[in-house]
């Protein structure tokens, strides 16, 4: 019988030398290689019925003033345009508000400090960048709490693996400190959210991640390592222990490389909004040190705390109140200490969003807006609470700083030196008509739009829009404002 002899076993492939690539691994393989985690990425936001839009904008909400500008409603109004939502700074020390009318046509308020603004819009996930502090408790408690108005919204949300996390001994850290400080009168006024102790931490090699929490001997090593550097108590380790133990789930389930996610995004055409948290009044970096936060809170924040190339955000639209508040310590050139302060802050309701603090109140500061312009390139700015001015006879505006008897138009970010100007005001004419009823630009009566427009020019930054109120539907916009195509199909132009 003939038989065929079965073919020789193909001698199974050797195995490249160590640091030697494959023979096959051509530079189109590596492309190939790459693009497969490309598509992996893309997949994810398939799977999330999410689809690349027809226009995209990548778009920053930043602030002029220290912060509470009105930056979470406006997140809010933009987000049927966007389809990520991106935190890339600070943590829970922010609150940012949101005022939408329910289904049940009652006003519906969402406070959310962590969670970024806008997920009740069913085409936006939201996402916490490398550069947030995550403190994972109130993470958990405003997903919970969201749930019931936005019942997916858990499965909408990512934290990038790379963001450091706030613990309970960070929030005891920032309360000892500030305790200190008020012995010699220089708290800082922070909101005592830990988030100080949690960049120190981080800057110091000892920050726990949330992509770290997987490794529970990592986790115990970096607590170690931050009750000793904190001079705690040996009890912390337990304690900050069991606490994480309690959001390790959590955190592993949202945990996800946010570089690629949001990079991946931006190239594949999806609409990318950052929401910008605090104000350069307190940047670490170019703020009234030391009465600023520790996070990056400029424009420049949004590179390092995305790891998105800045030149991809063409668009940076700024909230500005039409006047100046503060809440913490720290010099406040516009400060008035008498009934307008009382006045606007009970009009505004100008209490913090986070601590319930009462704000400083006073006259809007053009000096600082102008070098807030000047550091963050605003490609539009939008003027907020015009409606909280309605009723005044006339509305001051500090337009330039007197120093040692010379008179200047020009902010340096030094405290000491802003504790010696004073305010020199233009004053405007009120307008003592009701704006919240106002459905367009062209309806502003004359003395509004005198002021708007002075603010404009001084500025040099065209407007964005002017908001009458806090909901949704409560933004006025110009003709001719890049926000109109932005908000096209959610609200009122022209
Ligand atoms: P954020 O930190 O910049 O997001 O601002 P906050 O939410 O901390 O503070 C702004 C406050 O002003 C919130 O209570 C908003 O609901 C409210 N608000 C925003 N825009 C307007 C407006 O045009 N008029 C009035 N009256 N309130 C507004
Ligand atoms: P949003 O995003 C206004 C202030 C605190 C304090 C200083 C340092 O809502 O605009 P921290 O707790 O950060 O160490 O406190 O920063 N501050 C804010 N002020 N708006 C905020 O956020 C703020 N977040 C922190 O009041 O003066
Ligand atoms: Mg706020």
């Amino acid at each position: 019988m003939n038989t065929v002899a079965a073919p020789a076993a193909a001698p199974p492939a050797a195995a490249p030398p160590a640091g030697y690539a494959p023979a096959n691994l051509s530079l189109h393989g590596v492309r190939q290689l790459r693009q497969a985690r490309l598509d992996e990425t893309l997949a994810k936001l398939a799977a999330l019925n999410i689809a690349v839009p027809p226009v995209q904008y990548v778009t920053w909400i930043g602030d002029l003033q220290q912060g509470d500008g009105g930056k979470g409603a406006m997140v809010d109004r933009l987000g049927p345009s966007h389809q990520l939502v991106v935190r890339t700074q600070g943590g829970d020390n922010a609150g940012h508000t949101t005022v939408y009318t329910g289904a049940d046509g009652r006003d519906v308020v969402i406070k959310n400090h962590i969670v970024p603004s806008g997920l009740r819009h069913p085409g936006c996930i939201g996402v916490l960048g490398n550069g947030v502090l995550v403190n994972p408790e109130r993470l958990s408690d405003e997903l919970a709490a969201f749930s019931a108005l936005v019942p997916d919204i858990a499965g909408r949300v990512l934290v990038s693996s790379r963001a450091h996390l706030v613990l309970p001994l960070h929030r005891l850290v920032d309360g000892y400190q500030e305790d200190l400080k008020r012995q010699s009168a220089h708290e800082i006024g922070t909101t005592q959210r830990g988030i100080g102790p949690a960049n120190v931490s981080k800057v110091n090699r000892i920050g726990i991640r949330v992509g770290d929490v997987a490794d529970l001997d990592l986790v115990e090593q970096r607590l170690r390592a931050n009750v000793q550097f904190f001079n705690l108590e040996q009890s912390e380790l337990a304690r900050n222990l069991d606490w994480l133990a309690g959001y390790r789930e959590l955190l592993l389930s949202l945990a996800t490389d946010s570089h690629r996610l949001i990079s991946t995004a931006v190239a594949a055409g999806y609409s990318v909004l950052f929401e910008g948290a605090q104000g350069p009044l307190i940047d670490l970096e170019h703020g009234i040190y030391p009465y600023v936060t520790t996070s990056p809170t400029a424009i420049y924040s949004v590179g390092s705390g995305s790891g998105v190339d800045l030149s991809s955000v063409t668009r940076r639209v700024g909230v500005l109140k039409l006047y100046q508040t503060m809440v913490g310590n720290g010099a406040f050139v516009s400060e008035d200490h008498g009934p307008l302060a009382d006045r606007l802050r009970r009009l505004g309701a100008e209490v913090g969003t986070t601590t319930g603090r009462p704000r400083r109140c006073g006259w809007l500061d053009l000096v600082h807006a102008h070098w807030a312009v000047g550091l963050n390139r605003y490609t539009s700015v939008v003027l907020t609470k015009l409606d909280v001015l309605d009723d005044f006879d006339e509305i001051g505006v500090c337009i330039a700083y007197q120093r040692n008897g010379v008179i200047e138009a020009h902010f340096e970010p030094e405290h000491q030196v802003l504790m010696e100007c004073t305010p020199v005001y233009r004053y405007f004419p009120g307008w003592k008509s009701d704006t919240t009823g106002l459905h367009s630009y062209s309806q502003l009566p004359v003395q509004a739009r005198e002021l708007i427009d002075f603010v404009a020019d001084y500025l040099g930054v065209p407007i964005g829009g002017v908001t009458k109120g806090p909901r949704d539907s409560d933004i006025l916009v110009p003709a001719g404002s890049e926000l109109v195509p932005m908000l096209a199909g959610a609200s009122p132009a022209g």
